[in-house]
């Protein structure tokens, strides 16, 4: 973490303000050097409960055993697990990144303080800085912060956190709160929601995304049951080989039979369409490390909720927000988004209804066109 989080972090305990102790080891930020402070190695000191947490390889630990969920800790081990065996960042990120915040584009987080939970690999906070963020806090509840660190830790305005989404050390709320692919894996998702939404300034802004249940029945009934009872217990020796194979059989469906199906299908209208086209003609252009890494990110966790539509939308309306924008993403699962600022809304509602924008694939459902 650089040292301007301390603007920001409080103790998750009782909010009191940080000290940072002495003897830390702080890298970079000499005058004229164009480096901000590193803080590599030190402790955190609680100026009011006398609470410490340690920071260790650039990241401050804040995950309390006894405050947060033991499946949500498991959890992040897991994925920790799955972050150490694909740590690889990939350009195609970028795409896929704005296509689940969209009608987000890429001028947006300009100058803004952002805070991301559950941000894996880091490969968000890479995109987000690239963007001219001025700080972006990326928080996981796992050993993932460590290979985010390496890869992005580093860059202007990017701090690596490892906390619980449920259990935030913010003494300050964010222009920019998002959440990516993670509230779906906690205990209680909607407790990890209403959190970043408290995170979130007057004028400031929300998105998440999440899957959904419309669509994924087979993997509600078949892999969730499999998911729980044997592949989130495998060790990596065995999990890894046999995602391979999965990710093997799906590298040929995809390469041999979607795509070249899709491209039929733009030419020849009347081609039919089949079931979980959108995903699999989306998830293509991959290549077959990032087929892997997929597969592997579904087996490996205990949790996994698939939310329906109008779950979501009520988590929206339970936090006051009454008009969301919802989309359905590759037909199986949601995102959404809010601005406190109205004006700030209708610009983002008149963005999901413009046909032309450079979508890479048909990748939203205006609601009323949704299940
Ligand atoms: C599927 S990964 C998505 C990561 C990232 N958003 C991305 O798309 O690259 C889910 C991540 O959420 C993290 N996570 C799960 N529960 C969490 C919690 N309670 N607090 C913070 N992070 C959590 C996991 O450790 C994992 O790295």
């Amino acid at each position: 973490m650089k040292l301007s989080a301390l603007d920001y972090l409080v103790c998750p305990t009782c909010h009191g303000a940080f000290l940072l102790k002495e003897g830390s080891v702080v890298e970079g930020g000499t005058p004229g050097s164009g480096t901000t402070s590193e803080v590599i190695e030190g402790k955190l000191d609680c100026a009011n409960c006398a609470k410490h947490y340690a920071i260790t390889r650039g990241v401050p630990r804040f995950v309390d055993e006894k405050s947060s969920s033991k499946t949500d800790i498991f959890t992040g081990s897991r994925f920790g697990q799955s972050w150490k065996s694909f740590p690889r960042m990939d350009e195609r990120y970028r795409q896929q990144f704005l296509d689940w915040t969209f009608p987000v584009d890429a001028n947006y987080f300009k100058d803004k303080v952002i805070l991301e939970g559950g941000c894996g690999k880091g490969r968000h906070a890479k995109i987000v800085s690239e963007s001219n963020a001025k700080e972006i806090f990326a928080v996981d509840i796992g050993d993932a912060v460590d290979v985010a660190f390496a890869n992005v830790g580093r860059m202007p305005g990017v701090h690596i956190i490892q906390a619980d989404i449920c259990d935030l050390p913010f003494k300050q709320s964010f222009d920019f709160v998002f959440s990516l692919g993670v509230l779906h894996h906690l205990y209680d998702p909607y407790k990890g929601f209403l959190a970043l939404s408290k995170l979130v300034k007057p004028d400031g802004a929300l998105c998440v995304w999440v899957y959904g249940r419309e669509n994924n029945k087979w993997l509600v009934t078949f892999v969730n049951p499999i998911r729980v009872a044997l592949t989130s217990k495998l060790p990596e020796i065995i999990l890894n080989p046999l995602s391979a194979v999965v990710a093997f059989v799906l590298y040929a469906l995809v390469k041999l039979f979607v795509h070249p199906w899709s491209l039929l299908a733009k030419r020849f209208r009347w081609l039919p369409k089949f079931y979980y086209q959108d995903y699999l003609s989306y998830i293509a252009r991959h290549d077959f490390l990032e087929l892997h890494s997929i597969v592997y990110d579904h087996l490996v966790t205990p949790v996994a909720h698939y939310i329906p539509r109008g779950h979501f939308s009520a988590w929206f309306n339970k936090i006051g927000v009454a008009d969301p924008i919802i989309r359905w993403h590759n037909k199986n699962s949601w995102t959404g988004f809010y601005s406190h600022k109205s004006s700030e809304m209708a610009s983002m509602h008149a963005r999901v209804a413009e046909p032309d924008l450079s979508v890479t694939q048909p990748r939203y459902q205006l609601e009323h066109k949704n299940p």
